[in-house]
């Protein structure tokens, strides 16, 4: 008698833990299967002590590599260091000190790698930053999404290219988020000094990213470096950790049960970036995009077109200093022009 009454309640039980169990399957999406090692390569993870970033370099440290974690909080880096070490086996792991809203802390970390470094296998673009509706400023006056996101990973790959270049074949993977897709670039206001949005500056930020590994490739052509554009797909990290909702306990108790459904977890959200660090078959696929684990074809975009690229790729150099506006405007009087013309009407 006892028993047929708990029937039903376990029933139900069992059912929606079952569901649940399909969902969150069906949420992490494909896994990279590929066994390839990396004994030999070293590789650079930016943003590596948290999330996507921290499952990267443990898999990749357990596969053989030397592993980079370049990041603004050594104590974290050091601790989770100790921790990837006694996990994998693998000493070769090392902590560097990069905090992307400094031009300064940029220049200073590829100074040492340049100097330390004989080979550079693998830059995976990883950290960033999401922020809500009040406008940052890095160390350097940029839009915090803008420095952080793109101006950051753009100048660190610039720094880092010939190494990069004789250390070939060798990848630049540039980890994105699908929202570029909607996003917009406003050359009036790249810095968001008029009328911020997050979620727009977010968006933008990832567009340029994107946008960068599309031109990049194409300059590297015949070089053997190859660029890549990873999503990792909505994933359950502290990304959101500035947002008010995440730091509010009553929000955050309704909220986490749904989001840990909906949502990757960062060893999930990881596969992406790893199936462009390693899959052998994405040799000669440079500049293209990916999301779960596939190659995704670009629905054209307004952001798309050369002319734009162009302009955004001098406006980088420029505010990088990788260029001074005499030297942009002796190599390429025409972006130049654009540009003024955009930033006048
Ligand atoms: N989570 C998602 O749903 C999702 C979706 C699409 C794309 N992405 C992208 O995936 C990447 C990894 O994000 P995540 O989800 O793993 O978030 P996360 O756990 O917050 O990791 C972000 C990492 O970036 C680092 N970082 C932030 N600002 C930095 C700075 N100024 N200098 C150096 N490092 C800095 C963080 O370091 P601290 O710990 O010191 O702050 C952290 O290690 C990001 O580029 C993000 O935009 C994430």
């Amino acid at each position: 008698m006892m028993f047929e009454k708990l029937l039903w309640p376990a029933g139900i039980v069992g059912t929606v833990i079952g569901l649940a169990t399909l969902t969150k399957d069906y949420v992490d999406g494909e896994r990279y299967r590929g066994e390839e090692k990396l004994f030999g390569r070293t590789v650079i993870v930016t943003g590596a002590n948290s999330g996507i970033g921290e499952q990267t370099s443990r898999e990749l440290a357990k596969r053989g590599a030397k592993v980079i974690m370049a990041c603004r909080n050594m104590k974290d880096c050091m601790s989770l260091r100790d921790e990837i070490v006694e996990e994998t086996f693998n000493p070769n792991i090392h902590c560097k000190k990069l905090d992307l809203t400094s031009l300064k802390s940029i220049k200073e970390f590829a100074e040492e790698i340049n100097e330390d470094e004989k080979r550079i296998h693998v830059l995976i673009n990883n950290a960033g930053v999401m922020l809500p509706d009040q406008r940052k400023l890095t160390k350097d006056g940029y839009e915090m999404h803008l420095g952080v996101n793109y101006f950051g990973p753009f100048l660190l790959t610039h720094l880092l290219l010939d190494k990069l270049k004789a250390s070939a074949p060798s990848r630049i993977v540039n980890v994105t988020c699908s929202n570029f897709m909607h996003a917009k670039l406003d050359f009036k206001n790249l810095n968001f000094d008029d009328k911020y949005h997050g979620e727009a500056a977010y968006g933008q930020s990832k567009l340029a990213l994107y946008l960068f590994s599309v031109r990049l490739a194409e300059m590297l052509e015949g070089t053997k470096v190859s660029v890549y554009a990873a999503n990792p797909g909505l994933c359950y990290t502290k990304l959101p950790r500035n947002m008010g909702w995440y730091k509010s306990y009553i929000s955050s108790a309704v909220i986490y049960p749904f989001l840990f459904l909906v949502m990757k977890n960062p060893r999930a959200g990881m596969q992406t970036v790893l199936r462009c660090v390693l899959d052998p078959e994405l040799e000669g696929h440079t500049g293209k995009y990916y999301d779960n684990c596939k190659e995704i074809e670009q629905v054209p975009n307004e952001a798309f077109k050369d002319i734009n690229i162009d302009r955004l790729w001098a406006t980088s150099e420029l505010w990088t200093c990788l260029k001074t506006h005499a030297e942009l405007v002796k190599t390429q009087p025409d972006v130049v022009k654009s540009h003024h013309d955009v930033a006048k009407s």
